[in-house]
């Protein structure tokens, strides 16, 4: 069902685990597949985010589609990792198979939830 690159990040997924001293962190779930998500970042003060990582208890394509997404916003602002969508993550992983877009989507939210924790919780 999936192509070499998913398998091969599957395999191999690089920011697995949680961030020590986060200062974000977002958790989603799809209802329909009952799949969770869990990304943890450090932000600096100028909003650039120094670490991410993931945690999937999920299926292949949302353990590839998170340890993509997190690589891609390492080293980016706040705005740039919003502006990432999980058509880039898909791209990414040279395509998903239809049934599995959602899991992309779930990384894309989960990057959401993460940032507006942050903003929620940061002290000014
Ligand atoms: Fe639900 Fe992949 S099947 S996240």
């Amino acid at each position: 069902m999936y192509n070499e690159k998913v398998m091969e990040v599957f395999k191999n997924p690089q920011h697995m685990g949680e961030v020590e001293n986060y200062n974000a962190i977002g958790t989603v779930g799809n209802e329909v597949c009952g799949d969770i998500m869990r990304i943890t970042m450090r932000i600096n003060p100028d909003g650039v985010i120094e670490d991410a990582k993931f945690k999937t208890f999920g299926c292949a394509a949302a353990v590839a589609s998170s340890s993509t997404a997190t690589g891609m916003i390492i080293g980016k602002t706040i705005d740039e990792a919003l502006k990432i969508t999980n058509k880039q993550v898909i791209t990414e992983l040279e395509g998903l198979p239809p049934q599995k877009i959602h899991c992309s989507v779930l990384a894309e939210d989960a990057i959401r939830a993460a940032i507006d924790y942050y903003e929620k919780n940061k002290k000014n």
